[in-house]
């Protein structure tokens, strides 16, 4: 007798997981998960410490967020992209960005409705369709430079298509889609009466000249966008697990419904200190910009000197290299090697794809830039040692 329920036999351990404890075994410098690491802004730390001390953050919060919260991300949401959002119905706070799709996909989408995939997707969108009885429908972007080709968009539209999964800044690619690709899809979306459930989780993560824009804000988007985000990235807090959902209340009402009996509430000092992190000024989220860029740059530049093609990514904190010049197996084989032989930690994206169009990962790699300088400077020492 096997002890899981056939929902979840077909999965496996998350590469993340796997990666994380081969790259601790050979103490590999790892550039694998977007995990920061350096410590969150001493301000916002101190916000939550402040909120845990208050004496009055300790219980259950309003199980659609605390108020200051939910009416913080609403003015971000105006701030950033003009959108009106209402704090109260239109607002959901979730256990990170992960809680927050896995909620929206229970809360809006049937078992036996299909769900657009683009691939590579990440890696828990398609359990939560498996696990809400859903079935995916993959569209790959394609290399070098990760575009949709519209006709395959357009043919993974059926009367059967209920919702989207977008993901722009898209990791692992580090596309940032333009307004004009992202009225493709709001277009089809409109004609199909299909919702859109959008990942902008790197939405602060952006480098110049590309601009992330929501697709809730292309003409006639609103209505049918839910928007998911999160603390983790844009505040380097990624273990805090605080997300959000907005968007117009009948769709938000139904994520609720799914939000009550997944977790409840969420982590009540955190969303205080989200509060207080969501209403920075302009010139923090320059700054970051500004760092990651630094960063991005060591990183490509380490790369090229190794020998990994690469080009700069528009956002995200991730590149993904393009091995073949100095390696002849696939992604997995590469990532193995580069962690036992080498000493770097990387992500193979192969398993990102749906079986049919695995292949389209080709010999690339995803390197994490989310690390301090030093660490991506003894990276890239590491990884010349490829070139001999
Ligand atoms: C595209 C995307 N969505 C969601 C998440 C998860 O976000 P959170 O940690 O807020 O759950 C990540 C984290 O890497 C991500 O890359």
């Amino acid at each position: 007798m096997t002890a899981f329920a056939r929902r979840v036999q077909s999965f496996g351990t998350t590469i993340f997981s796997e990666i994380n404890i081969l790259a601790a075994q050979h103490g590999a410098v790892n550039l694998g998960q977007g995990r920061p690491d350096f410590d969150g802004p001493d301000d916002i730390i101190g916000a939550a410490v402040t909120a845990l001390q208050a004496g009055q953050y300790n219980q259950y919060p309003p199980g659609n967020g605390a108020p200051d919260f939910r009416k913080s991300i609403a003015a971000h949401a105006d701030r950033f992209y003009g959108l009106s959002i209402d704090p109260d119905r239109g607002v959901i706070a979730t256990a990170g960005a992960t809680e927050a799709v896995f909620s929206c996909i229970l809360g809006l989408v049937d078992a036996g409705d299909e769900v657009i995939v683009i691939e590579p997707y990440f890696d828990s969108y398609v359990p939560n369709l498996i696990m809400a009885g859903a079935t995916p429908v993959f569209v790959p972007l394609h290399a070098p430079d990760w575009t949709l080709d519209p006709d395959e968009l357009r043919r993974a539209f059926t009367p059967k298509t209920r919702a989207i999964l977008w993901n722009s800044p898209h990791n692992p690619t580090g596309r940032v889609f333009t307004p004009a690709e992202m009225q493709l899809v709001a277009d089809l979306c409109q004609e199909h009466d299909v919702i859109v459930i959008s990942d902008e989780v790197y939405e602060h993560l952006v480098f110049e000249p590309a601009q992330h824009t929501p697709i809730a804000a292309l003409p006639g988007m609103t209505e049918r966008t839910v928007t998911v985000s999160s603390l983790g990235k844009s505040f380097s807090v990624t273990g805090w697990k605080v997300g959000w959902v907005y968007g117009p209340p009948d769709l938000v009402a139904g994520v609720m419904r799914a939000h009550q009996f997944v977790t409840f509430a969420v982590h009540h000092p955190s969303q205080i200190a989200a509060a207080y992190a969501l209403s920075l000024p302009g010139t923090y989220f320059e700054e970051l910009q500004a760092m990651y860029t630094t960063r991005r740059d060591i990183l490509m530049d380490g790369l090229w000197q190794a020998g990994i093609k690469a080009s700069a990514p528009e956002g995200t904190y991730f590149v993904l290299g393009d091995f073949s010049e100095v390696f002849p197996g696939d992604d997995i084989e590469f990532t193995k090697y580069l962690i036992t032989d080498i000493g770097v930690a990387c992500i193979p994206p192969s398993p990102f794809y749906s079986d049919a169009h695995r292949s389209l990962s080709g010999k690339r790699v995803r390197f994490a830039f989310c690390k301090d300088e030093a660490t991506l400077r003894t990276a890239g020492e590491r990884l010349r040692k490829l070139r001999g």
